[in-house]
């Protein structure tokens, strides 16, 4: 039998004494009792052993039970560990404010984005931060409450960090299983930079309903303008060009195609017509608009010269678009001569784009000794509403760089103050007709 140190087990050997002792029949007595008090205490311990081991055993079990309780607790407690990581991830990551107020109006939930709208965006929980976190809430609560319309949903202002900004809140009851109210839930989102596009999208709604009727009022202007034009030119016919009638026939002229000029710049700004495509000649073109400007480069003694060195200044593109382009070229260098210059309109065939392999290119230059432009104003010559003229719209340059974009052309531009400046647009030749063929 195996004892342990807590055994209590033990086991006597009694050896049966042989015949009869000299003290006779007591002494055989005795030793009958002795070897019964000894066989019982035997059962006896035999008894209390298995009592033992049954109480081993229970223990055991009982240990066992106790382990799997305990990892099954531990489990749990994991569990709910990992569910309130999660919940709180949930609440970080959540792009609009959480807020709730227990019952006794104890604030027990308020995650980054809600702190950040209320102006307490630290998440620290000291004394002084949870008194301002506690102070903006209850800020929140009665702008909340002075707004809310009955449905839970609310529209506020709210004064926070210096800044006024626009919340939409709303609040929802929260209820125990059994069904009390414990407290409320107030989900916020900061909705000031909406309100500002919306408000923003009206004032462009007002602005394109006005941009329509000014396109309207341009085409109605633009009929009568090109009346006046042609009654001009047809007077200054029949009057002398010396007298004085003649000359101011020949300034309503003039007057009124700058005006046509501003007027077509604004209806193609507002909106810019597909262009229609076919063969045009710069140089018909850069004549036709030298002419016309001709009297005012006249009275300001601006010399003008042409340097038709392209082999046939042919390009393809919309005739009344290109010369709408050179003439807001033309008038701009004016502008910057008030009196005196000279003012050189040529063009040349461009290798770079023959070199492309595209067709054959044709540049087009417009050179002034005008005024130059200053250094600082270069990168905004082509910005729409630019200008630095008294009486300009700022739209010519815009229109001019929207135009060569539409016949995929480039433009570039140099300029010296006092000096003069030079534009100069490459445009897309017209293919040889052998060319365009194979
Ligand atoms: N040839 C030039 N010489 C000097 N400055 C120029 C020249 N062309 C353009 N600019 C500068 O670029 C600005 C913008 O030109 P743009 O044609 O867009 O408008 P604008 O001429 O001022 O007005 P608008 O064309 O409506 O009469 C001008 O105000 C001027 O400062
Ligand atoms: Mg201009």
């Amino acid at each position: 039998m195996e004892t342990g140190p807590h055994s209590m087990v033990c086991q006597l050997e009694i050896p049966m004494l042989p015949g009869k002792t000299p003290r006779g029949d007591s002494e055989s007595l005795e030793s009958t009792l002795l070897l019964e008090a000894f066989q019982s205490f035997t059962q006896a311990s035999s008894s209390l052993e298995s009592a033992f081991q049954r109480l081993q055993e229970r223990t055991r079990r009982l240990s066992h039970e106790l382990a799997a309780k305990n990892r099954e607790l531990k489990r749990s407690l994991r569990e709910k560990e990992q569910v309130q990581n999660y919940l709180a991830r949930i609440l970080e990551s959540l792009p609009c404010g959480v807020l709730v107020m227990e019952a006794d109006g104890r604030v027990s939930v308020c995650n980054p984005v809600g702190g950040r709208i209320l102006g307490v965006a630290s998440a620290s929980r000291s004394k002084k931060r949870l008194a301002r976190l506690k102070a903006a809430v209850d800020r929140y609560l009665a702008a909340y409450s002075a707004r809310e319309t009955g449905n839970g949903e609310a529209e506020i202002p709210l004064e926070a960090g210096g800044k006024t900004r626009i919340l939409a809140a709303a609040s929802i009851p929260l209820k125990s299983s059994s069904g009390f109210g414990t407290g409320t839930l107030h989900i916020m989102r900061d909705v000031t930079e909406i309100k500002a596009l919306e408000a923003q999208n009206k004032r462009g709604e007002r602005l394109a309903a006005m941009g329509e009727m000014a396109v309207e009022l341009a085409h109605e202007i633009r009929n009568p303008l090109g009346s006046i034009e042609l009654f001009a030119s047809l007077l200054e016919k029949e009057l002398p060009r010396s007298s004085d009638p003649g000359r101011w026939a020949e300034n309503i002229r003039i007057g009124s195609r700058s005006l046509n000029n501003i007027v077509s710049n604004m209806l193609h700004f507002a909106n810019p017509l597909e262009p229609q495509f076919e063969d045009v000649d710069l140089h018909v073109l850069i004549r036709e608009i030298l002419g016309f400007a001709e009297p005012i480069l006249q009275q300001r003694e601006v010399r003008v010269s042409t340097r038709f060195e392209a082999r046939t200044g042919m390009v393809s593109g919309d005739r009344e678009l290109i010369k709408q382009m050179i003439l807001n070229l033309v008038l701009n260098s004016l502008q910057a001569m008030p009196s005196r210059g000279s003012l050189m309109v040529g063009t040349r065939d461009n290798v770079a784009l023959r070199r492309r392999g595209s067709g054959e290119g044709v540049e087009l230059t417009v050179r002034d000794s005008g005024l130059g432009i200053a250094p600082e104003n270069l990168a905004r010559i082509f910005d729409p509403f630019f200008t630095t003229n008294k009486n300009g719209t700022g739209l010519g340059l815009s229109v001019v760089h929207q135009i060569v974009e539409q016949h995929a052309g480039t433009i570039r531009v140099e300029s010296a103050v006092n000096i003069g400046t030079t534009f100069t647009i490459v445009l897309q030749g017209v293919r040889p007709v052998s060319a365009a063929a194979r």
